[in-house]
């Protein structure tokens, strides 16, 4: 405890001193005026490694995710005020292996409340990098605001030596204040790399460059402390779906099933007998689905379940030569990201069709 206080007042210290000489000489009047200026970035807190504490600085495993508050966040890094007027809130403070619904629901109809405001340009989120991907995904869905929504997680706490959380955050703020941000859905800042919700996904269980986007890669940089785009992104987001977080308290129950050699249909009887309205089949190569899985997933739709099938790759598309009885395809969306969509359109419809549709689009 003493050596995890310590850690962060020195990282608390260190960022003091290279705050910029300017705004130390700026008086405090003048200083509030410029903050009103920049307009306001709100940071909501959700927990994960970049608020992890371990017992020593050398310690990057095994250590307690979502251990400090938001503030202490924000405190580290006081040169996000060059940048705008930064409020905290903590929304949740868990590793991200436990996100809920729930949570989700929580923190879209706040991003949603703090964007209408003229003042707010936009929301970074600390976030576990676990299921990071699943939120941003699903905020990109469900957020109606052009502004800025911006993701930000670490892979090494932040008491570690060289720790990658108060960079990554600066990153974040400096991503949610450019103005060439706007109506590019949610972006995720780690590590330099700027990478569409879409797309993104966590490749590595330990490395700083573990987000990539496969196949179409990231849309942008951070370098020398300037945001640099490369590429749009096409497939539709935020103000143009029809989902309305509003009207929402909870999300239809979707499972995932993955496939295996020997597999069989006992997966999908369980996730139809547990009130599954839908099944994302992560399926080999190109969504293949083992013969002996067909009959309980045949069964599934006859009554009403809507199949999706994905795959397990991790890249990679299933087209339409998959079709088979009602199935939608997942076009390259993966396991974990087709569930996300396959929630969202069941709140609006269990029409087949009409769901392929919004895999096209979405
Ligand atoms: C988590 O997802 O909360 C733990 C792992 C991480 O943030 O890197």
């Amino acid at each position: 405890m003493i050596l995890r206080k310590s850690l962060v007042a020195a990282a608390l210290a260190t960022a003091i001193i290279t705050a910029p000489i300017a705004a130390a000489l700026t008086s405090p009047a003048a200083f509030a005026e410029q903050q009103q200026a920049k307009g306001t970035v709100y940071i909501l807190a959700t927990g994960g490694t970049i608020a992890g504490a371990a017992k020593s600085a050398t310690q990057t495993t095994g250590y307690k995710a979502g251990a400090l508050g938001v503030q202490t966040l924000i405190d580290a890094v006081p040169r996000m005020k060059d940048y705008a007027k930064i409020e905290g809130e903590q929304i949740a403070n868990i590793g991200s292996q436990d996100m809920t619904t729930d949570i989700w629901l929580k923190l879209a109809k706040r991003i949603n409340e703090l964007l209408k405001r003229d003042d707010v340009t936009g929301v970074v989120i600390t976030h576990g990098t676990d299921t990071l991907e699943e939120t941003a995904y699903f905020l990109n869905l469900v957020v109606k605001s052009d502004k800025p929504v911006v993701m930000v997680g670490a892979m090494r706490p932040a008491t570690a030596i060289s720790a990658d959380g108060p960079m990554n955050l600066l990153d974040a703020v400096r991503v949610a204040t450019d103005p060439e941000s706007k109506g590019r859905g949610v972006l995720v800042a780690l590590n330099d790399t700027i990478n569409a919700a879409r797309a993104n996904t966590k490749t590595n269980t330990a490395s700083l460059q573990t987000f990539s986007s496969p196949e179409v890669g990231a849309v942008g940089m951070i370098t020398g402390g300037k945001v640099r785009y490369y590429r749009q992104v096409e497939r539709e987001h935020t103000t143009k779906t029809p989902f309305d977080v509003s009207k929402l308290d909870k999300l239809p129950r979707v499972d995932i099933i993955y496939t295996h050699v020997s597999d069989d249909g006992v997966m999908a009887d369980a996730a139809v007998a547990a009130g599954a309205k839908g099944i994302v089949s992560a399926g080999s190569g190109m969504g293949s689905i083992h013969k002996d899985t067909y009959p309980a997933l045949e069964k599934a739709i006859a009554k009403g379940v809507v199949v999706v099938r994905s795959n397990r790759t991790g890249s990679g598309f299933v087209d339409a030569a998959q079709q088979w009885k009602d199935c939608v395809t997942a076009d390259n969306l993966n396991p974990q990201k087709a569930r996300i969509l396959l929630q969202l359109a069941l709140t609006q419809t269990s029409d087949p069709k009409k769901i392929q549709e919004m895999f096209d689009k979405y």
